[in-house]
């Protein structure tokens, strides 16, 4: 069974909180750590700026919270010295660790780093205020601390905004009422993209059906997978998929009036033997299986 389009609604959506800023996001990230942990420690990289006009995006929120604090090392350029970031998490364990992706990049240890730390089962946090555009886009970094939270006015020309990404928990409690963009575009983009290369390699074997695009490109998220149909009734096609749960669409089945007499082989005769897969984010491999079954019964009765 397959729907025609993705219908489940907090499917890949993240959990995101709307703030005014960065440091009100990591300043509501402290306070949750610090319900399980009243003397719990902050362990922050050892390059945080101040200015008179803003104070410390990352360090007021520190201060605020009361709780104890200690640096760890970074290098010339900003790398992490992994040796004595871990040896500063194994003193105690139960420190609150902030990763910070200054200006949009990630560490070059960054998999490595943050494997460990989950590995060690340890609280962290990525501050993603510069590189949120590196983990919804890029799915470079943002994805793997408890938390992650973003300052909406350092990419954007907005004047405020942040959010807080719960990562440890999916689906949404607090929507913006303006648009939604929390859907994980990313994981949708890959699913999408992974179940038509499945799909269309299963095509390849069955006679009379001819995918439209051979090749996916990267950067080419596909919406469905279209086909032309051969030597069967596309519109009985149709029908006898819909009719055993496998949502096909024909998008383009009829075409305008003032196309009439057109001379294109589009109008023509395409739209008289499209039709499209769904590929959608809900659908899995084995559902696939089950629909390329199903077409080779109907085509071969
Ligand atoms: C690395 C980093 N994290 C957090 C912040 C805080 O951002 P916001 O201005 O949205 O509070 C800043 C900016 O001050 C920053 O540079």
């Amino acid at each position: 069974m397959i729907s025609k389009q993705a219908v489940n609604i907090d499917h890949f959506k993240r959990s995101w909180s709307y703030t005014d800023s960065a440091r009100n996001a990591w300043s509501e990230i402290i306070e949750k750590y610090k319900e399980n942990n009243p003397n719990g420690k902050i362990l922050l990289p050892s390059y945080i700026g101040w200015s008179a006009n803003e104070g410390s995006g990352i360090f007021d929120s520190v201060l605020k919270s009361g709780l104890e604090y200690d640096f760890y090392c970074l290098g010339l350029h900003l790398e992490v010295e992994v040796a004595d970031l871990k040896e500063k998490v194994l003193q105690n364990p139960n420190q609150l660790i902030l990763l910070v992706h200054y200006f949009g990049f990630v560490d070059s240890n960054y998999k490595e780093i943050t494997n460990w730390l989950l590995e060690n089962n340890v609280f962290f946090v990525e501050d993603c205020a510069h590189a949120w555009l590196s983990d919804l886009i890029g799915g470079t970094c943002g994805r793997k601390g408890n938390y992650s939270f973003y300052s909406l006015h350092k990419l954007l020309p907005i004047s405020t905004g942040g959010i807080m990404v719960n990562n440890s928990f999916a689906g949404n409690k607090n929507n913006n009422p303006f648009f939604e963009l929390n859907y994980d575009l990313l994981s949708i983009y890959t699913i999408r993209r992974s179940n038509y290369k499945y799909l269309l390699n299963l095509l390849r074997d069955i006679d009379g059906i001819d995918a439209l695009y051979k090749d996916l490109e990267d950067g080419i998220c596909p919406q469905t997978l279209p086909v032309i149909v051969e030597d069967y009734d596309r519109t009985s096609l149709y029908h006898e998929m819909n009719n055993t749960g496998f949502g096909m669409v024909s998008l383009y089945h009829t075409m305008i009036e003032q196309l009439d007499g057109f001379q294109s082989e589009a109008a023509a005769v395409l739209s008289h033997k499209i039709i499209n897969f769904p590929i959608h984010q809900d659908v899995t491999e084995s559902d696939i299986d089950e629909m390329v079954l199903e077409l080779k019964k109907i085509l071969n009765a």
